[in-house]
């Protein structure tokens, strides 16, 4: 994204919470699913229409939540085909302390899945930005690799073949502080570039027959930012099936903002196909619309982030090598967009409204959006 400052600042300051410390949990109620969906069955499945043209519908969300929420299992069992675990998967969750294991909200999460045959997408193997204080330590410390192949085995030996798709690799590309393009992260500066093969081999050997993806943002608009990330993604992809290294798909994050200007059309279309011309799949693994005019009225706000969204998926799902939607939540009750708006301004205009559901669960424009979008097929 282009205002990386401000996202990477506020994402800074949120206390990355070790896992919530579940106990385990008790069955999901037997049965809720289908009365859940009978309940709701007037509205379209989202997934009912990406099916329909060919393709997947999912979201992102978190065990508690879902626990809490009825409202929200009720959503995600009408609408979703597969789930992506917003954070329980991500290494601070695991293992916010050195060999203190928290998979119980991972397992709750695929319980559910499981009850409710939902599939997984599996988020994320290696983020510097969740990567617990004392990883990048001992990486620095004493760059030995087997720090990260105990990771990989841990979480791939557990989950590898539960979880068919990896997000291995998340937001590697910085076109704008980085070497030849390369976040300078954690993993850059303790193993080299080459820390990239090393992750997606280390991934294939411990999950020989899941489908390996690199998942990175800020593709879609006319800013030379965006511009300069399109591209170098698109290096980063060839150089990696050049050498061979296991790289199955890519995941394009799509944190769509209005405050960005228009989608640029011909620069996110010849991303798209430069990328399938290296015979990888895509998944929009993120989708969701910052807003940029919290004041105005409701309708015309929910009006933009639909149209917003209708011409994002317009480009990208002309590509049948475009498998899947995943929005990073289904209401705007748990968005991480609002984590990100000062405490005055939620005050004053409430939540951000980028995604299909508002707060309390009413669809929104931008669930016609990508009802329509998905249902037309490639
Ligand atoms: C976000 C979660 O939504 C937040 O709850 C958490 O505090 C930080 O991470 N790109 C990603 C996701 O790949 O993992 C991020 O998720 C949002 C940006």
């Amino acid at each position: 994204m282009l205002t990386l400052p401000s996202r990477r600042s506020v994402l800074a300051g949120l206390a990355l919470t070790p896992a919530l410390a579940v106990a385990p949990h008790g069955a999901w109620a037997e049965g809720e699913g289908a009365a859940l969906s009978d309940a709701s069955s007037a509205l379209p499945s989202l997934s009912h229409a990406a099916r329909s043209g060919g393709r997947y519908y999912g979201a992102a969300a978190r065990a508690d939540h879902l626990r809490q929420d009825k409202a929200l299992r009720a959503a995600v069992l009408r609408d979703c085909e597969v789930l992506t675990p917003e954070i329980h998967l991500k290494w601070n969750s695991l293992e916010w302390r050195k060999g203190q294991f928290h998979f119980a909200p991972v397992d709750d999460l695929l319980t559910f899945a499981d009850d409710n045959s939902l599939r997984v997408r599996g988020h994320t193997l290696l983020w510097d930005q969740s990567t617990p204080d004392w990883a990048k330590h001992e990486m620095l410390e004493r760059r030995d690799w087997r720090l990260m192949s105990e990771h990989f085995s841990r979480v791939l030996g557990r989950y590898g073949s539960r979880i068919e798709e990896w997000d291995v690799i998340n937001e590697p590309i910085d076109t704008q502080t980085g070497a030849r393009n390369l976040r300078r992260n954690t993993f850059f500066r303790a193993f080299g570039p080459t820390y990239i093969e090393r992750a997606m081999e280390e991934a294939r050997t411990h999950a020989p027959k899941a489908h390996l993806v690199i998942n990175d943002y800020g593709f879609e608009y006319g800013n030379p930012v965006d511009k300069a990330r399109r591209q170098a993604f698109v290096a980063l992809a060839r150089r990696l099936r050049a050498a061979n290294v296991p790289l199955d798909g890519v995941g394009v994050q799509a944190h769509l903002d209005l405050s960005k200007g228009p989608i640029d059309t011909v620069g996110l279309q010849e991303m798209t196909k430069a990328l399938i011309d290296l015979g990888l799949d895509i998944t929009v693994t993120e989708l969701d619309v910052k807003e940029s005019e919290a004041a105005a009225p409701t309708t015309a706000r929910d009006q933009k982030v639909a149209d917003e969204t209708r011409r994002y998926l317009d480009v990208m799902l002309a590509f049948p090598e475009v498998r899947g939607v995943v929005t990073w939540g289904l209401t705007d009750k748990f968005s991480w967009l609002t984590e990100q708006i000062d405490a005055r301004a939620r005050a004053a205009h409430g939540v951000n409204r980028g995604l299909p559901y508002d707060d309390a669960y009413s669809p929104k424009p931008m669930y016609w959006a990508l009802n329509e979008s998905l249902g037309a097929s490639a």
